[in-house]
């Protein structure tokens, strides 16, 4: 069996074309649009590239961007006081602080400052908890995890009642995810197992599951006899293993692997995302979403 592939860049131009015309209706009808703003501390060419695409990806669904770069040696509190301009400033909908920031900046400290109305990543306390309670209280979940249980739905796999079983225990994916499909509701109600690097026995773990979702950070971790025929695969895993050139531009480009082995895996699931063209160009589009919901937030209309 050849399992069907769960497209990111397909899925993604769904939504992006949704949230165009819905950002379209919203500047007819209430004369404004969303904001976002985005800043940048320092030149980690990673954090330049990451933020370049969301604001390429802001402007092309209509929102109004703003992209704020700051010198490396900005300190906290400059840092902090510029945080509190966005909060004030009514066009903006939406504020993040690429991570990581230089070390002399406690990031803890910057993340509680953005308001938890405006924090479109999901990373502020108060929206860890939203999301932890569930139903009406979620406001922004985190953009990863939002882009995975979208691909779910979307791909038409039953949660309801499904073993899920999540590989791995970050505070940005695997705890996230596992709370989200957890819930009552629909693309929830799994019961949800989280494995990580305690976990005894992880292949009979995995084995069990009807959606296996693997953010480990380890090349090629899962292997095929993990996988439970015909089961959902969502790998989030995105591990640089070398450098090539690339036939479309002649540059150096990095070599991507999964944390599954995919061309194994593929014949025994039902469905798998690829890496890349999987899991990573969801999170970007679910910042565009989380944005937008701000803005619906605020005029009463989400
Ligand atoms: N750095 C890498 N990924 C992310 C992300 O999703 N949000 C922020 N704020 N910084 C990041």
């Amino acid at each position: 069996m050849s399992a069907k592939l769960i497209k990111g860049t397909e899925i993604r131009e769904q939504i992006l074309e949704e949230i165009t015309s819905e950002v379209a209706e919203i500047k007819e009808k209430h004369g404004v649009v969303p904001g976002l703003v985005t800043i940048l501390v320092g030149e980690n060419p990673a954090s330049i590239s990451y933020v370049t695409l969301k604001i390429k990806t802001a402007h092309r669904v209509g929102f109004k961007e703003i992209q704020d770069t700051q010198s490396e040696t900005i300190s906290e509190e400059d840092l902090l006081a510029l945080i509190d301009k966005y909060n004030k400033d009514e066009s903006i909908n939406g504020i993040l602080v690429q991570l990581p920031l230089p070390k002399h900046v406690d990031d803890k400290k910057v993340l509680n400052a953005i308001d938890p109305d405006k924090d479109v990543d999901g990373f502020h306390p108060v929206n860890v908890g939203r999301l932890m309670i569930g139903g009406d209280e979620v406001k922004f979940p985190p953009c990863t995890p939002a882009g995975i249980q979208e691909m779910i739905v979307r791909a038409g796999v039953e949660t309801k009642g499904a073993e899920v079983v999540v590989v791995g225990r970050s505070n940005i994916v695997g705890k996230p995810i596992a709370n989200m499909m957890l819930q009552k509701g629909p693309g929830a109600n799994a019961t949800v197992t989280i494995v990580h690097t305690g976990t005894k026995d992880l292949a009979a773990h995995c084995q069990r599951a009807d959606i296996l979702i693997v953010a480990a950070g380890v090349p090629d971790l899962v292997k095929p006899e993990w996988i439970k025929p015909g089961a959902c695969v969502i790998d989030v895993g995105v591990n640089r293993v070398g450098e090539k050139i690339s036939e479309k531009t002649g540059k150096k480009i990095a070599i991507l692997k999964g944390d599954v082995d995919f061309d194994a895996a593929k014949e025994i699931a039902g469905s798998i995302t690829p890496v890349p063209g999987g899991v990573g160009p969801m999170t970007i589009t679910m910042l565009m979403l989380n944005t937008l919901k701000s803005l619906k937030f605020k005029l009463g209309i989400a």
